[in-house]
């Protein structure tokens, strides 16, 4: 009696942890942008890096970034930290869309991130902080990759296109696994080789040459003292609506018309979440040159 109940169970476990894991920019897109922050940190900020991260990550912040994910049942209140939903408009409201189901202000990815950073600005304190840092540095990174991916910043009719089905190419899936792990793995398999490596450097060789002129406006937003959080999820928002909602209906068929319109938005996008969070933890660790903190390739 036990063996045929307990089999659908745990098909629907399973089925359920598979759905979680990829409610997210992928494994690789965390691990992307990562690799990209860490070559943009300052001498001083790389310290405090290596200083909190945990001994299992061999030393490297990218083998932590996809940890937030990986969390996501035993820290259940922080779910509605990974996204944001608004009332299927265009436009991104701190006080209207940064809320968890329960009404609670503040628990969306913007909320996280200034939380995690303002936890970070403890640190060298004495007495010591009573945050946990390494969480808090590896919420932080998790999180400015998630609202870097258009679709973290999304309809909440739709979940942020979790509930929109399609085809890529073949396959099915949903909006939202397109743009989280989909494209990306298209994009690694069509012109990297399959290699993680390979496609950070090819964005590494594009922030150095075709997009220097812009890196410098990735780092400013209207909020100089804070994280520029809120301004990356408006950008989000305005992606989701120009590239990853327009023309899809559901069951769509999606193909080459749409991929090759659409990598090119997600390529940047993990170019500028990489800038951006060395921006932050350079701001934050780097307390001499806390505002106007350049960028600078290690
Ligand atoms: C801030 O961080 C603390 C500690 O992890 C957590 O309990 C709280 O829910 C966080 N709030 C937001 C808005 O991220
Ligand atoms: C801080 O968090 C990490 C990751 O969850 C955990 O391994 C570690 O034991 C925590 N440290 C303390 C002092 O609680
Ligand atoms: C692609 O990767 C395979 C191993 O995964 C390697 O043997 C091959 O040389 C690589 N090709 C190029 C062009 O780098
Ligand atoms: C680099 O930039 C060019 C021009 O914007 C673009 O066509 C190309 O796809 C980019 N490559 C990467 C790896 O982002
Ligand atoms: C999409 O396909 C499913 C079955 O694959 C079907 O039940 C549903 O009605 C379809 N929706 C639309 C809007 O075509």
């Amino acid at each position: 009696m036990a063996a045929p109940r307990s089999q659908p169970l745990l098909l629907l476990l399973l089925v359920a942890l598979l759905a979680a894991s990829t409610d997210a920019w992928g494994k690789e897109g965390h691990i992307m942008v990562c690799k990209i922050a860490e070559r943009y940190l300052s001498e001083e900020a790389a310290a405090a890096v290596q200083d909190l991260l945990p001994e299992s990550a061999g030393g490297e912040l990218s083998t932590m970034c996809p940890w937030a994910d990986t969390m996501r049942f035993r820290y259940h209140w922080a779910s509605p930290l990974h996204y944001a939903n608004t009332p299927n408009v265009c436009n991104f409201k701190f006080s209207r869309d940064c809320h968890n189901s329960r009404g609670q202000r503040g628990m969306c990815v913007v909320g996280a991130i200034n939380n995690y950073t303002d936890q970070l600005y403890t640190y060298g304190d004495s007495p010591k902080s009573s945050y946990n840092l390494t969480e808090s540095l590896m919420f932080l990174a998790h999180f400015v990759g998630d609202v870097h991916q258009p679709l973290h910043v999304g309809y909440e009719e739709d979940e942020g296109g979790n509930t929109i089905m399609v085809r890529w190419y073949r396959r099915k899936a949903n909006l939202h696994h397109v743009w989280d792990v989909s494209i990306i793995d298209t994009v690694m398999k069509d012109f990297y080789n399959k290699s993680l490596d390979t496609m950070v450097a090819a964005l590494q060789t594009n922030l150095t040459e075709g997009w220097s002129d812009d890196v410098g406006h990735w780092e400013n937003c209207a909020n100089k003292k804070a994280t520029c959080a809120n301004d990356y999820a408006i950008e989000s928002i305005h992606l989701s609506c120009n590239y990853a909602y327009k023309d899809v209906v559901q069951n769509i068929t999606l193909g080459d018309d749409y991929y090759f319109t659409r990598y090119p938005v997600v390529e940047k996008r993990l170019a500028q979440a990489g800038v951006r969070l060395a921006l932050i933890l350079n701001r934050i660790f780097d307390k001499k040159k806390a505002d106007t903190m350049p960028l600078y390739v290690q």
